[in-house]
């Protein structure tokens, strides 16, 4: 085979269908997010605004996330020098796990190196903990679910985003005796829309389903201590498993199931991709846990009530342009373009132009013809940084009609 023309094809494939990915190298400042530096390709520096990270609440800048971080870093080094099971379980790893576990009032918790690989080890596992499970996924669930869904083989039914109707008809028409576990999330990142939490819970409970929520996109955010959706809504004591992430609102890195003592203790008994990988550095784990520890304080809802304040604030003056913008009551700001090369543009405009950062998102992470800038605004953006956004989409949108009735004519 001609291995580098099949890579070169592959790669054209993505040009041509305009969803080749660039990253931008951008240079964060210490205490000043969300600025940053962008590192152009030209070899110059320009100084820029992110709007689309998922540091949600900024706390990977927070003082007492740093203090924790540095104060372990100096305590016990940098690595932790093995997996959990050789060497590699520490004071910190176990703090965080308590902090974790209290935090979706379970009996326990336990860490991953991102909730990716807690989505795709639980997942996979769990076919092998319950023989003959079958799992019903919704259909918007993100792709380490899909992977632990896909691993070791078994029955799996996927209902129709959101859908409960179309998941009772599923689930219904299943062996009464199998055993069975709905897969969803609290927050779809894509459109910012909410999963039907209570309805779920309901059909799980009336057909003997265990639940398993990502809550990635709500933890920290959502619930009076940052627990995510199903806290905000009474609703954690009927969710089986929760999944989480350490690396967006939380600031950090890693990721985590929180469940029952049994639950948490066979998966780590049985997962490989818990097993045989590294655990996290102390460093880390003292930061997400001193974040979690934060976020649920009330100096936390402070940072919750500004994000949602933002994030009306800047729905609200998009939509007065006429944007199209996806609104569900969410902290994610989508603003659908629906067409790759169109948002690459806009996206590439914003950045030179505007120093306004926000990545375009593409196919497969959004359905075809629904391609979007998605903005993340946070309690660290400034009213004049919204400010400066919204001008920017309102110069931006009117140079793009002009270009266009300008082709047309
Ligand atoms: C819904 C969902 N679950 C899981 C993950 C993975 O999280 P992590 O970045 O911690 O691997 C993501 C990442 O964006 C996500 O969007």
């Amino acid at each position: 085979m001609d291995y580098n023309l099949a890579l070169d094809k592959a790669i054209q494939k993505l040009h041509d269908e305009g969803r080749y990915r660039t990253f931008i190298d951008i240079e964060r400042e210490k205490g000043a997010f969300p600025k940053a530096q962008w590192n152009r390709p030209d070899g110059g520096k320009q100084d820029i605004t992110v709007w689309c990270g998922n540091d949600y609440l900024g706390m990977g800048q927070h003082p007492v996330v740093l203090a924790a971080m540095h104060e372990a870093l100096e305590a016990v080094g940098a690595g932790s020098g093995g997996t959990r099971n050789i060497s590699g379980t520490t004071a910190y790893h176990r703090r965080l796990e308590a902090e974790i576990a209290d935090l979706h009032q379970k009996e326990a918790a336990l860490v991953f190196s991102s909730a990716y690989n807690a989505n795709d080890a639980t997942l996979s596992t769990l076919r092998v903990l319950f023989p003959g499970l079958i799992i019903y996924s919704d259909s918007l669930n993100h792709a380490s679910m899909i992977e632990g869904i896909k691993r070791n083989a078994g029955p799996k039914r996927i209902f129709r985003h959101n859908d409960v109707a179309h998941l009772r008809e599923l689930i219904a028409a299943d062996d009464p005796a199998a055993p069975k576990l709905i897969a969803f999330e609290s927050v779809y990142s894509m459109d910012g829309d909410f999963g039907p939490i209570k309805e779920i819970c309901d059909i799980a409970e009336e057909f003997g389903a265990l639940t398993y929520i990502d809550e990635v996109h709500a933890v920290g955010m959502y619930g009076p201590r940052g627990a995510g959706v199903a806290e905000r809504d009474g609703l954690m004591h009927r969710i089986d498993i929760f999944n989480g992430t350490l690396a967006k609102a939380y600031g950090v890195f890693g990721g985590y199931i929180a469940a029952s003592a049994r639950m948490v203790d066979a998966v780590r008994s049985y997962a490989p991709g818990f097993i045989f990988s590294t655990s996290l550095p102390p460093a880390i784990a003292a930061g997400a846990q001193a974040s979690i520890a934060f976020l649920k304080t009330a100096e936390g809802q402070k940072l919750r009530d500004a994000q949602q304040m933002h994030a009306k604030v800047l729905k609200m003056r998009l939509k007065a342009l006429g944007m199209p913008i996806i609104d569900h009551g969410s902290h994610i700001v989508p603003v659908v373009i629906g067409d790759p090369v169109h948002t690459k543009a806009v996206s590439d405009m914003l950045l030179s132009d505007y120093g306004v950062y926000v990545q375009p998102i593409n196919f497969p992470t959004v359905p075809r013809g629904t391609e979007r800038l998605r903005f993340t605004p946070s309690p660290v953006h400034d009213l004049k940084q919204i400010d400066g956004l919204v001008h920017a989409m309102d110069l931006l949108w009117a140079r793009c009609a002009l270009n266009r009735a300008e082709a047309s004519a």
